[in-house]
């Protein structure tokens, strides 16, 4: 029978990480799956599950049965996966997507040799500002339907170019019409406006500011750097957005060694991001705590930086994400694959690791269980990809392998 599972009216209309959609009339049988990572170590091989021959059902939303294909049962419709392999949706847990303008100058003069000082965040701030709200909206919307045609299915992202009262909360409200995991990222740098009185800053984010985004975030985050903020404004930030109820997650040791990443393990934020500067002890203390380590190899591959050290964190025994930090200064890429064959050529990683950190390791960073993995119950979030195993993600770097997803269970409309 062919697939005549119903897709989106438009991506541009879907929730990203959002409730389950209303029951889409029917379920899919995706069968004759070559090779199909759960993510479950108890339904498959090692730490992604894997099964071979296998098959999955969709139903309401939610992955109804996984096991072997000559076991499955009957369902509404039937794809035939032909033996190819297929992955729980991508889970990118940290981007920056409500902006305006780009930055392709200051890129093209990093590429000839000038450093990255996140001081063209100001740049985008002022774009941002003069943009209206069907502009960000557009925006916002065309990055989220990239990433989903390239196998993300769960996406947060921050405010952070606004930098003003009005401007951080409409940037979260625009957020949270796409996304429920939203970010306040009020102190991503010092506003201009206050650019000789940081301390004053600090007040607005942590009151004025603070009490209008709080309704529309669920996390709160803070540029804990040279030239942005220091650990003790870093501490003031988070834990005034802590007892707003928001969760704290911290940009840390980016550019530079610093107090960021125990900071972060100090206040059981759930994930400390970057982490490319790290002494023993900040590797020690991600070891110990329930912070996960969310690594963005687009930001040093996009700034020409030394990457993280992956295999550092791994072998501690830290849990690594992988996420793009889709941004239109640092790391404007929008490919979680492009970040998993980064990941496992400059990072140490396996390409089992590295598919682990880009599925479940951006669950455990947004404090997940319902996306990641394919299991029962889970997110119907999948990917079929072009290719007959997910190492392939690595081995053929920017070969369009996503061939088919579907969010919710519902059948995403591709390119193609
Ligand atoms: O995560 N480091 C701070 N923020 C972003 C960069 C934002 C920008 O350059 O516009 C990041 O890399
Ligand atoms: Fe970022």
């Amino acid at each position: 029978m062919p697939d005549t599972s119903p897709t989106h009216p438009s991506p541009h209309t879907r929730r990203q990480g959002g409730p389950v959609p209303p029951a889409d009339g029917g379920s899919t049988l995706i069968t004759d799956i070559g090779s199909l990572v759960t993510n479950n170590p108890d339904l498959g091989a090692g730490p992604l599950g894997l099964l071979t021959d296998a098959a999955l059902v969709l139903d309401g939303g939610e992955v109804a049965w996984v096991g072997p294909a000559a076991d499955a049962p009957a369902a509404d419709r039937r794809v035939d996966a032909e033996g190819r392999a297929v992955i729980p949706g991508f889970v990118d847990s940290h981007s920056h997507l409500v902006f305006a303008g780009d930055r392709t100058a200051e890129f093209n003069a990093r590429m000839s040799g000038r450093p990255y000082t996140a001081g063209g965040i100001r740049s985008t701030v002022v774009a941002t500002r003069l943009a209206d709200d069907d502009t960000l909206s557009a925006n916002l919307t065309t990055y989220l339907t990239e990433m989903l045609r390239q196998g993300t299915t769960t996406v947060e992202t921050k405010s952070g170019y606004g930098l003003t009262v009005e401007e951080e909360a409409r940037a979260l409200r625009i957020a949270a019409a796409h996304t429920d995991e939203v970010t306040y990222l009020g102190a991503h740098v010092v506003a201009p406006e206050y650019a000789d009185d940081p301390a004053g800053y600090v007040d607005l984010v942590t009151g004025p500011m603070l009490d209008a985004c709080a309704p529309h975030a669920r996390w709160v985050d803070v540029f804990c750097e040279q030239g942005a903020f220091d650990g003790d404004q870093a501490r003031a930030i988070l834990t005034a957005g802590a007892a707003r109820g928001l969760i704290p997650r911290v940009h840390a040791n980016q550019l530079t060694e610093g107090p960021g990443v125990q900071l972060a393990v100090e206040l059981d934020a759930a994930s400390a991001d970057h982490c490319t500067h790290l002494t023993d002890a900040d590797v020690a203390a991600l070891a110990d705590g329930t912070t996960v380590a969310t690594l963005l190899p687009g930001c040093e591959f996009s700034t020409r930086a030394v990457y993280p050290d992956a295999r550092r964190l791994l072998d501690a025994g830290v849990t690594v994400a992988l996420s793009t930090d889709c941004n239109p200064g640092s790391s404007f890429t929008s490919s979680m694959p492009f970040c998993v064959a980064v990941a496992v050529r400059e990072m140490g990683m396996t390409p089992d690791e590295a598919l682990w950190s880009a599925t479940a390791g951006g669950a455990a960073a947004l404090r997940r269980t319902d996306v990641g993995r394919l299991t029962p119950g889970a997110a119907a979030d999948v990917v079929l990809l072009e290719a007959p195993s997910h190492v392939h993600l690595a081995y053929r770097p920017g070969v369009p392998l996503v061939r088919d997803v579907w969010q919710r269970g519902v059948r995403v409309p591709m390119a193609h």
